[in-house]
């Protein structure tokens, strides 16, 4: 059995950082809270968000896989701009945010 140390530092104190103000960013029309300097994917899992993107094929929900830019399972819309990877992405205030379907061109469909 693994034991908890005390004292244990974490990346703020690393850093000397202070918590920030937060704002809100919009999700599927519900507001996420968020910090400045957080990625999108971030925010969304603090708000147990886990999944924000269906597969073309399948429908199959994904989220966050690498956590750093390289699989693209985690896609979303910004402000109407879709394929956004939300572990890169910073929230910024007043962003809305929606689940990507597909290619998240729906509207390009024939
Ligand atoms: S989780 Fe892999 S690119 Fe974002």
């Amino acid at each position: 059995m693994r034991r908890r140390r005390t004292g244990a530092r974490t990346p703020r104190s690393l850093v000397g950082g202070a918590a920030t103000d937060t704002f809100t960013v919009d999700f599927d029309g519900r507001a996420v809270d968020a910090l400045a300097g957080q990625s999108l994917a971030a925010a969304l899992w603090s708000a147990g968000i886990l999944t924000w993107r269906t597969t073309r094929v399948s429908g199959a929900p994904r989220g966050v896989f690498c956590g750093m830019g390289s699989c693209y399972d985690c896609l979303l819309t910004v402000n109407g701009r879709p394929n956004q990877r939300a572990c890169l992405t910073p929230a910024r205030p007043g962003d809305t945010v929606t689940t990507q379907e597909g290619t998240g061109r729906a509207d390009l469909a024939v």
